[in-house]
């Protein structure tokens, strides 16, 4: 069967922005994730504290976590790569610290200039160092599918990776469609592979929507029992190093899909879609959710 309450993290303000070329200002950003911190979700990924060259859009987090409202009864997590971001976001603020790397060796190296074996150790001590602190910590596993650059990765080096980073004391695991090309058999597989090992209350998914199959995948997902899932609002975002990516599943269609099933989630459609048409504004582009674009009509 499906289950009665579904977790969903926004993560808009760190994945949906970090690709963009255009510059959200520090005043619109901290409006933006004040708006979001009454929509009902229980974490709002903010920001990421990586190097301000890789990631330009985000170069401001320090400033952005100082200034956010925090409501209670809110998770505020960041990305973290190393100790001077762990050190960063700790005096900016956070709850939750996202350590992140891949399972295909030349995405990772891309992405944060390290094989797999060298990244462990820095996650490690990320971990160990953000858990002393008493934050909750998450890994994310980037190309559990695909890679743009290898193709297909088999669901054993997604599991040796995870089993690090278990091993190494996160609290869960974000498994990431980076590019947004799995299709439901694949989630099928993947979770199956790991079923034996990981709990599932452990899982996040993390979908991109390059293709249009997110919400496919997390209907699989779902019946395969997971119940915790990223997305972002009005469907934002991408990663830069990963060349062909789109944006995550918007939140306004997952939301749409579980308030159908009568799947409870806690949060506003109202307000996802104020929030939806406020930073559509700002970017001053469409955004890709369907529900964006039929809401402001209708
Ligand atoms: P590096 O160049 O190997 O780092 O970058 P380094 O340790 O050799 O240091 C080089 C310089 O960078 C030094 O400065 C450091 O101080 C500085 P210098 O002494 O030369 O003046 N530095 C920093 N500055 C600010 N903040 C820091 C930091 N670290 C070092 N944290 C690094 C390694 C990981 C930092 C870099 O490659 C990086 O920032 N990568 C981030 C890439 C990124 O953000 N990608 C997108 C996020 S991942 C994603 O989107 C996927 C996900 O959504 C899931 C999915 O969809 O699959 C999560
Ligand atoms: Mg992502």
């Amino acid at each position: 069967g499906l289950p009665s309450h579904v977790y969903l993290k926004e993560v808009g303000p760190r994945d949906g922005l970090q690709n963009e070329s255009q510059w959200i200002s520090t005043d619109d950003k901290v409006a933006w994730i004040n708006m979001l911190s009454e929509t009902g979700f229980r974490e709002i990924e903010y920001s990421s504290f990586v190097h301000p060259k890789m990631i330009p859009a985000l170069k401001d987090a320090r400033e952005v976590g100082r200034r956010i409202r925090r409501k209670e009864g809110v998770t505020y997590s960041a990305l973290v790569p190393n100790m001077k971001g762990l050190e960063h976001a700790l005096e900016a603020g956070i709850d939750g610290a996202s350590v992140f790397m891949s399972a295909s060796e030349t995405h990772n190296l891309k992405n944060i200039n390290k094989s797999i074996d060298e990244t462990y150790p820095v996650l490690s001590e990320v971990i160990q160092e953000a858990k002393h602190a008493g934050k909750e910590v998450t890994g994310y596993v980037s190309t559990v599918f695909d890679c743009p650059y290898e193709g297909r990765i088999a669901v054993e080096d997604v599991l040796r990776v995870c089993d690090q980073l278990i091993a190494s004391g996160v609290d869960y695991l974000s498994l990431g469609d980076t590019i947004g090309t799995a299709v439901p058999s694949q989630v099928e597989a993947l979770l199956e592979g790991l079923a034996s090992y990981f709990s599932k209350d452990k899982l996040i998914l993390h979908f991109h929507d390059t293709r249009g199959m997110a919400i496919a995948n997390i209907m699989t997902s779902l019946h395969m029992g997971i119940t915790r899932f990223d997305s972002t609002v009005g469907g934002l975002g991408g990663c830069p190093y990963a060349p062909g990516a789109a944006g995550n599943v918007a939140t306004n269609d997952v939301l749409y899909l579980l308030n159908g099933l009568g799947i409870e989630t806690g949060i506003s459609e109202k307000r996802i879609q104020e929030a939806s048409i406020y930073i559509q504004n700002k970017l001053g582009t469409t955004l890709p959710s369907r529900s964006v674009a039929y809401l402001k009509n209708a």
